[in-house]
């Protein structure tokens, strides 16, 4: 029996298919909101395989009693916390809030668990922006952190308050470090969903081009459905560990617009610099990129990769989908959902 905070999130709609598949019931932990926001798990809470193992509970990171109500009735083996305000971008708008739900909120959960369910196991969302202003290429578990954002910051009190009940209180809690996975699931303003979205359009001939933020910066992208099994590997462990995961390939955001618009068959030519600068169609001259400041964070992260050799050795973890089939598999679902072809 597992309990998923952040299950109408990308991940958490991945992890639940994942541990449904693997006979658990799944207990989801949603929020209120004025509007149903479930399309990601619309499909298992239809399905009549996962009928009476797929539970939804009304919780919040900020409500100490509602999570309490859900661990006292389900008496989980496993927690995962996957709730957060995720948006580094927007955290510099909101940062009390993100520290109170991305930060405080962990605790919350880590108190609630303790107290009344200390036996299962704790999965902590932890993040390759925790090391932000990198120290070294590639990083690792033993790398220093240097957050660079209220987000970064947030996740870095969470990932030592989970360090912290490990130690204090001899639970089996960890945190998985993840550098960034993506799929057709991705939040709309994130940037490879961003960019794939905007590909879609502009086929289909309902947008002219793309305004992003900093181009250089690098990341080590990989697909959700394959790090999501990473966490479920963690908890299954002999002894509670922390572990990067990651791809180990890192391309930057340039190299994302690049493999985007490669996939429709355009060839993008840059010109100009700074907030300038242009990305145009190589054949018809059209303007496709352009680089808008409103995108730029206060503090960037400029260089991302992972080193997941840990994992790979202890976990038998691996990625199995690449930085292009994944850029290629969201484009196509973009496509798909606008209804055009490419
Ligand atoms: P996501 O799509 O933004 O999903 C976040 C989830 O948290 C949603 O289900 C959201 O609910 C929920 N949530 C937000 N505030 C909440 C609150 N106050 N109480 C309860 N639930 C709340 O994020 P994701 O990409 O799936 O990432 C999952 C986790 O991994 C996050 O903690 C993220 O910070 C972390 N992480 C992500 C990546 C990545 O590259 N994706 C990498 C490293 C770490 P609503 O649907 O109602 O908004
Ligand atoms: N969102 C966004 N939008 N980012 C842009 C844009 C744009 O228009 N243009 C350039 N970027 C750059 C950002 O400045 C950043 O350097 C990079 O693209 C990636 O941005 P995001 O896709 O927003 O992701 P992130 O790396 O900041 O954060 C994601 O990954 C983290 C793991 O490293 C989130 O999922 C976090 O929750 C997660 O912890």
């Amino acid at each position: 029996m597992a309990v998923i905070s952040g299950v109408t999130g990308q991940d958490g709609s991945y992890l639940a298919e994942l541990l449904l598949q693997k006979g658990y019931a799944v207990h989801g932990l949603v929020r209120r909101a004025s509007t149903l926001n479930r399309q990601r798990i619309d499909h298992l809470r239809n399905d009549p395989s996962t009928r009476g193992r797929f539970h939804l509970h009304y919780a919040d990171l900020g409500d100490t009693e509602s999570l309490i109500a859900v661990l006292t009735a389900v008496q989980p083996d496993e927690v995962y916390n996957l709730a957060a305000q995720s948006h580094v971008g927007i955290s510099f708008r909101m940062p009390t809030y993100t520290g109170e739900v991305t930060g405080l909120g962990t605790v919350r959960l880590l108190e609630a668990v303790r107290t009344l369910c200390p036996g299962a196991r704790f999965y902590q969302a932890s993040t390759s922006e925790l090391f932000g202003k990198a120290k070294e290429i590639p990083q690792n578990e033993r790398t220093p952190f240097h957050p660079r954002s209220p987000y970064a910051v947030a996740k870095l009190y969470s990932y030592w308050a989970t360090v912290n009940y490990r130690e204090a209180y001899g639970m089996f809690a960890v945190n998985g470090i993840l550098f960034n996975h993506e799929s057709p699931r991705r939040g709309e303003n994130f940037v490879t969903r961003k960019v794939t979205r905007a590909v879609a359009e502009i086929v289909a001939g309902r947008r002219e081009s793309v305004a992003l933020g900093n181009l250089e910066a690098r990341r080590d992208w990989g697909y959700a459905g394959d790090f999501v099994d990473a966490m479920w590997r963690m908890l299954q462990q002999e002894e509670p560990r922390d572990y990067v995961i990651g791809t180990g390939e890192s391309h930057s955001v340039r190299e994302l617009a690049e493999t985007a618009f490669g996939e429709v068959g355009i060839e993008l030519e840059w010109e100009g610099e700074g907030v300038d600068e242009t990305g145009r169609d190589a054949r018809t001259g059209e303007i496709r990129v352009t680089v808008d400041p409103a995108y730029f964070r206060p503090a960037e992260v400029d260089f991302l990769l992972a080193d997941p050799s840990a994992a790979r050795r202890d976990l038998g973890w691996r990625p199995r989908v690449t930085f292009t089939e994944l850029i290629r598999m969201m484009v196509r679902a973009d496509l798909e959902v606008l209804g055009v072809t490419a």
